[in-house]
């Protein structure tokens, strides 16, 4: 386990502009490259970035695969899609009415934290770099 004077090292290297002083809060105002956030901070993770900041991205992907040719909704109802790093599951709360989901993470805690928003979706751990 890091000893203080390590995390506080360690943090200041890795963020830049921080609120406080408390290593677990700037962990929390800039999760993005912390592990930690994916594993011991994992429960907090839709305080950092909610479900409803979701949703335009998530309307841009059904947007770009309906460009494709990849219908995703009610006149496709077979469609399926995989994620890859799902994280919360913030971005598959948006799909899942429209598609089949699967989704897959390497942190055991992030799709447990994605189970809770999404129960009806399919959940596998794993890492999207093993061929
Ligand atoms: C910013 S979060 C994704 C948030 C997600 N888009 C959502 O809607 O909630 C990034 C996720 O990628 C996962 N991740 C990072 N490297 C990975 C890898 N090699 N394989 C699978 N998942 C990975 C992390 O565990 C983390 O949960």
């Amino acid at each position: 386990m890091d000893d203080a004077r390590d995390v506080r090292h360690r943090d200041h290297q890795n963020w830049q502009g921080c609120v406080g002083s408390v290593p677990l809060i700037r962990a929390i105002v800039r999760p993005v490259g912390d592990p930690r956030m994916y594993g011991e901070l994992a429960a907090w993770f839709h305080l950092v970035t909610a479900p409803a900041d979701y949703a335009d991205e998530a309307a841009e992907i059904v947007r770009l695969l309906g460009d494709h040719g990849v219908l995703l909704g009610p006149t496709n109802p077979d469609a399926s899609v995989l994620e890859l790093g799902s994280g919360g599951g913030n971005m598959a709360s948006h799909l899942k009415a429209r598609a089949h989901l699967t989704l897959t993470d390497i942190a055991p805690a992030m799709l447990a934290l994605s189970a809770t928003l999404n129960p009806e979706c399919e959940h596998i751990e794993g890492d999207m770099r093993t061929p």
